[in-house]
C-alpha cells in the first residue's frame, strides 16, 4: 500500500519523533464531533456515524486506494453503492457502533466500526483511513474509541480479521497491544484481538 500511494519515502524523511506523532484528543467539541489533532497538526473531528453521512461515505470510499479497499473488504470493489452506504450509515445500536473522523469541511477521513457478537461478549472491528492521512494517528484515535465503546458495553474482547500480507495493519494493531492468531479455515487471514480486561489496552502509552 505504501508503495502504491507513493507516500512512504516522504513520510519517513519528514516524520517527527514518535511522541510528537501521536494524535492528541482535545477537550472541546466542535463541528459535530470531538476535535483532535493529527501528528502533522491538522484538526479532525471524531463522532458517531450519522444517517446523513451516506454521500460523504461514498466520497471517502472513492478516495481509497484499490489496495486499501482490498485490505478493508478482502475483495475488489470499485464503488460504495448508495444501498451499501445507507446500511453503513445507519447502525443499529444494539448490534454495533461506527465512528467517523471528519475534516472541517465534513469530509470523512477515517471510519471505524464494531459489530457485537453476543455469544462471546465481544465485538469484531474494522477500520480504514483516507490515504492522504495515514501515519498521522487517525487510526489509533479511531481504535481507541472502539475500545472505549466496547468496554462501555461490558465486552471483554475486540477482534478484527486482517489479510496476512497487510503488515501495516498487523504492526499497527500490535503496537496498540493486540495479539495475533492464525485463522485455520482462512489461511490468508490473521485474527488480531484486544483483551479488554487488560487495563494497558487503550491506555495512553
Ligand atoms: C491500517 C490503517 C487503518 C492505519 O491507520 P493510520 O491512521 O495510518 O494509523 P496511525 O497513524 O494511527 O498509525 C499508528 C502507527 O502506524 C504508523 N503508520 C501508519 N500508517 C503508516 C504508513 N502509511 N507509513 C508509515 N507508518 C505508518 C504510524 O506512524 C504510527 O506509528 P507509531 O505507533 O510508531 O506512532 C490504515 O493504514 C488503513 O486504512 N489501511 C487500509 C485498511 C485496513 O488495512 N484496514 C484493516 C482491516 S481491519
Amino acid at each position: 500500500m505504501q508503495g502504491m500511494n507513493g507516500m512512504s519515502d516522504d513520510r519517513s524523511r519528514t516524520r517527527p519523533p514518535r511522541r510528537e506523532r501521536r494524535a492528541r484528543t482535545a477537550p472541546r467539541s466542535r463541528a459535530g464531533g470531538e476535535a483532535f489533532t493529527t501528528a502533522d497538526g491538522r484538526t479532525l473531528f471524531l463522532r458517531p456515524i450519522r444517517p446523513d453521512d451516506v454521500e460523504a461515505l461514498r466520497r471517502g470510499f472513492a478516495r481509497l486506494t484499490p489496495e486499501q479497499v482490498r485490505q478493508r473488504v478482502f475483495h475488489r470493489m470499485t464503488e460504495l453503492t448508495p444501498d451499501v452506504a445507507e446500511l453503513l450509515a445507519n447502525v443499529d445500536p444494539d448490534k454495533g457502533a461506527a465512528y467517523v473522523a471528519t475534516d472541517a469541511e465534513g469530509e470523512i477521513r477515517g471510519e471505524a466500526r464494531l459489530y457485537v457478537d453476543t455469544n462471546v461478549e465481544g465485538a469484531e472491528f474494522a477500520l480504514v483511513v483516507d490515504p492522504e492521512l495515514t501515519g498521522q494517528g487517525v487510526g489509533r484515535t479511531l481504535v481507541r474509541r472502539l475500545i472505549d465503546e466496547s468496554r462501555r458495553r461490558g465486552l471483554s474482547e475486540l477482534w478484527g480479521f486482517v489479510l496476512a500480507g497487510n503488515g501495516l495493519m498487523l504492526d499497527f494493531a500490535s503496537r496498540l497491544g493486540a495479539k495475533r492468531e492464525a485463522v485455520p479455515e482462512e489461511p490468508d487471514l490473521v485474527r488480531v484481538h484486544f483483551d479488554l480486561r487488560d487495563p494497558r489496552i487503550g491506555a495512553d502509552d
